[in-house]
């Protein structure tokens, strides 16, 4: 199904969780030298206008990214990220995943984005049309992430970011970090999902702490947000040091 677009909700109180701990872990793993791959199952269209009709009429990113800018208490990389995106394309330009990647990312290291809508592929190859090192596939994210797996270099991190628009992509992302993880053994891998009133994510979390994944770190946070109560991300070979990091993000939601 791919009726959703996700200039509608960019910027919700979600995307800031999700795209701080993203941002840490890029942040984490370009302290070493080492070139690395980036992989996104679920990319987007990679940047999004805060100020479009779209945007505007749902209205998230108040509760979201323009309530945490305001509050000058906080100091994070993906904050100055944000703010630098904003000076160099103008108010109101958010970064989706994929921006926030490039923007940490160095020139060595390798990006490949899946996106299987049209217009959201359409739009995604035309924000990184200049970018050498930036692979995107009109491709099924799980058959295509798998397929390229393990790539060279194989330090690398993967997130899984689906909309969750059916029941069953909870359990589908779960077999999918597990297959994943046996293929390309050394990729941290991180992964969003909603938190809903049906609870919907609690098996998918039961099969992922159950499977003995190496170094799983969970994070969870209530949001202010249409439709969802909390937000969460999972993550299996996190970095060393990650822990006081994501503990730092979760107070902003306290
Ligand atoms: C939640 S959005 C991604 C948001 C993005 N990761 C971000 O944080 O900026 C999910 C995206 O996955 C796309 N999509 C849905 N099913 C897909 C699939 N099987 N393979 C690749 N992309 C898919 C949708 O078109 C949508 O653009």
């Amino acid at each position: 199904m791919l009726s959703y677009q996700h200039i509608y909700h960019a910027g919700c109180p979600a995307d800031v969780h999700k795209h701080a701990i993203l941002s840490s872990l890029i942040v984490k793993m370009t302290e070493k030298e080492k070139p690395l791959s980036y992989m996104e199952t679920h990319a987007g269209r990679g940047v999004y206008d805060l100020q479009s009709a779209e945007a505007v009429k749902t209205g998230e990113a108040n509760d979201g990214i323009f309530s945490f800018m305001k509050r000058t208490n906080l100091s994070h990389p993906y904050f100055k990220l944000i703010g630098d995106i904003a000076m160099e394309y103008g108010d109101g330009i958010y970064p989706g995943s994929p921006m926030v990647a490039k923007s940490l990312l160095r020139d060595n290291d390798a990006m490949h984005l899946m996106e299987l809508h049209p217009q959201e592929h359409y739009a995604l190859k035309g924000n990184f049309l200049r970018d050498k090192n930036v692979h995107i596939h009109k491709r099924d994210g799980y058959e295509g992430v798998l397929g390229i797996s393990p790539p060279m270099p194989r330090r690398g991190l993967v997130l899984i970011d689906p909309s969750f628009e059916i029941k069953t992509e909870y359990n589908k992302s779960a077999d999918f970090i597990i297959k994943l993880h046996k293929k390309w053994a050394e990729a941290v891998i991180m992964l969003w999902y909603p938190i809903l009133d049906a609870d919907n994510h609690k098996s998918m979390v039961d099969i992922l702490q159950n499977a003995e994944l190496p170094k799983y770190h969970k994070s969870e946070v209530r949001v202010k947000s249409k439709g969802m109560k909390g937000s969460g991300v999972i993550m299996i070979n996190t970095p060393y040091g990650l822990d006081e990091d994501i503990k730092h993000i979760e107070k902003w939601f306290a």
